[in-house]
């Protein structure tokens, strides 16, 4: 993995698909001068997503991709990020799984941000499950990404209490206040 030499940020792409919370606070770090990464563009595959903003406000390169054919989505979005010299992809919210092939060609240089602490509850709904099954504990999981869903090795885990009244709304909002402080301090660890 390259390290920041406390010169040339490592350039990143940030993959969404909705509110983009994930990707605010990455770029608010981005623009420390010790931060290892910088973000030069952002990928969606929602048109309608509300993280698309953040590219208007600080002026970074954005682009589209629909996924109805994921094959020639990915393809492209490959040459994107090729052309851009990317050199490290964070999924923040990303709802599309990429393909082996397109992670094999950025192997062990995919994070992801999910809200639980794996290996429990991977894939969607995983703050109702939580609730469901009474859980004392959840939290949010930074990892890095491998051909199997939500299983790559481990960076950083926050763990965050369940009260008895929480709802998914109040369970998620307090995971996803943790989940702003590891995903930087993941990187932080990794790169520096
Ligand atoms: C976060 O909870 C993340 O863990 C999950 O999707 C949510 C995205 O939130 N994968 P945001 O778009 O970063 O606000």
């Amino acid at each position: 993995m390259v390290k920041f030499n406390g010169l040339k940020k490592i350039k990143t792409a940030v993959f969404i698909s909705g509110k983009g919370s994930n990707l605010k606070n990455l770029i608010k770090f981005s623009k420390q001068k010790n931060f290892p990464i910088s973000i030069d563009l952002i990928i969606s595959n929602n048109a309608k997503a509300k993280g698309l903003i953040y590219a208007n406000n600080f002026k970074i390169k954005k682009k589209v991709f629909n996924f109805s054919n994921k094959i020639i989505s990915e393809k492209k979005i490959l040459s994107l990020l090729f052309k851009n010299k990317i050199e490290l992809i964070c999924l923040a919210g990303f709802m599309k799984i990429l393909s082996k092939s397109f992670i094999q060609e950025f192997n062990g240089r995919i994070l992801n941000i999910h809200p639980s602490l794996l290996p429990k509850y991977k894939g969607l709904n995983t703050h109702a499950r939580a609730l469901e099954n009474r859980e004392k504990y959840s939290g949010c999981t930074v990892h890095l990404v491998n051909s199997k869903l939500d299983s790559g090795k481990i960076i950083l885990q926050n763990k965050v209490k369940i009260y008895k009244n929480d709802s998914v709304k109040t369970l998620s909002k307090r995971i996803l206040k943790q989940e702003h402080k590891i995903y930087p301090e993941a990187i932080i660890k990794l790169f520096s």
